[in-house]
């Protein structure tokens, strides 16, 4: 069996299609959407994903405001940065770019931000009401996954589902999100003994771990949806993911590639979030 193709671009632009529409119809009301990042430091990668976060938001109509500040800051300052957005009625969205240095505590700043503009769906609130199935902002990566499951007619009920990693932006919400959709859902990690053993079993596999090619054809089951979280560089430079591409394609029935999968539907789903803030703010200031 050679996999399907599962193209996150062609995905994600439809969707970002869907959202610009929607974004000139708040435009026309007055209430044109705005997302702002803040951005702590110079990490080189987070400075490429902030600007490519930036050139989305504007692509779809919306505003985009960033703020830049030294590594040095202080955490006060930082929440004093996020109370200001937080009261800006132009902002809908607000995201704090991680890693934080050091000395900042992440889980507080998270925290500072207003829940109906955390976009990120960090905020212990959101995260709280995903898991209970209400309504709240969902963590990126995962509520985009979801949408490739579902645009690519993926039956998601009484499969069983494998996350490989369990981080708190991908991992563990995606399993959340599958259980919803009533799938048995088994979560490995770097603990787990005979990880193939799960693998094997799972008819979707996702694997979240940040370990270049960690998972080959041998460890997929004949006929597996295969999603590859993974953003690595091989021995040559090239981006991959956690997923031998090569090997994987030949047994699964469907497959995300690095780049192009995964990737491209974690700002979509940013601007989805964004988009649906500005709605709620937009009726409920009667526009
Ligand atoms: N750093 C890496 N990925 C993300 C993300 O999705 N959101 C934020 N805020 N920081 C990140």
């Amino acid at each position: 069996m050679t996999g399907t193709i599962i193209d996150g671009i062609a995905i994600g632009k439809e969707i970002r299609e869907e959202i610009k529409e929607r974004v000139t119809v708040l435009k026309d009301k007055g209430c044109q959407p705005g997302l702002a990042v803040i951005l702590v430091g110079d990490n080189q990668a987070s400075r490429t994903y902030v600007k490519n976060k930036q050139k989305s938001t504007l692509e779809v109509g919306m505003k985009s405001e960033l703020i830049e500040l030294p590594a040095t800051i202080t955490e006060e300052e930082l929440l004093g940065y996020v109370t200001k957005l937080n009261n800006d009625d132009s902002i809908n969205g607000i995201l704090v770019q991680l890693p934080l240095p050091e000395h900042i505590d992440e889980n507080l700043v998270i925290r500072a931000i207003d829940p109906t503009k955390d976009v990120d769906g960090f905020h212990p609130e959101n995260v709280g009401k995903m898991i209970i199935g209400q309504q709240a902002y969902l963590s990126c990566t995962p509520y985009g996954i979801i949408k490739l499951l579902e645009r690519t007619g993926t039956e998601i009920s009484g499969k069983h589902a494998v996350i490989v990693g369990r981080s708190n932006i991908v991992g563990k919400p995606m399993g959340q999100l599958l259980l919803q959709r009533d799938a048995t859902v088994t979560y490995c990690h770097s603990k787990t003994k005979d990880l193939a053993s799960f693998t094997k079993q799972a008819d979707i596999l996702i694997v979240a771990i940040g370990k270049t090619k960690f998972i080959t054809g041998d460890d997929i089951k004949e006929g597996a949806v295969v999603i590859d979280v993974g953003m690595n560089r091989d021995e040559n430079g090239k981006l991959c993911g956690d997923v031998d591409f090569t090997s994987a394609k030949e047994v699964a029935s469907a497959i995300t590639p690095v780049p192009g999968g995964v990737g491209p539907m974690t700002i979509t789903m940013l601007l989805k979030n964004t988009l649906q803030s500005a709605e709620q703010a937009c009726t409920r200031e009667n526009c």
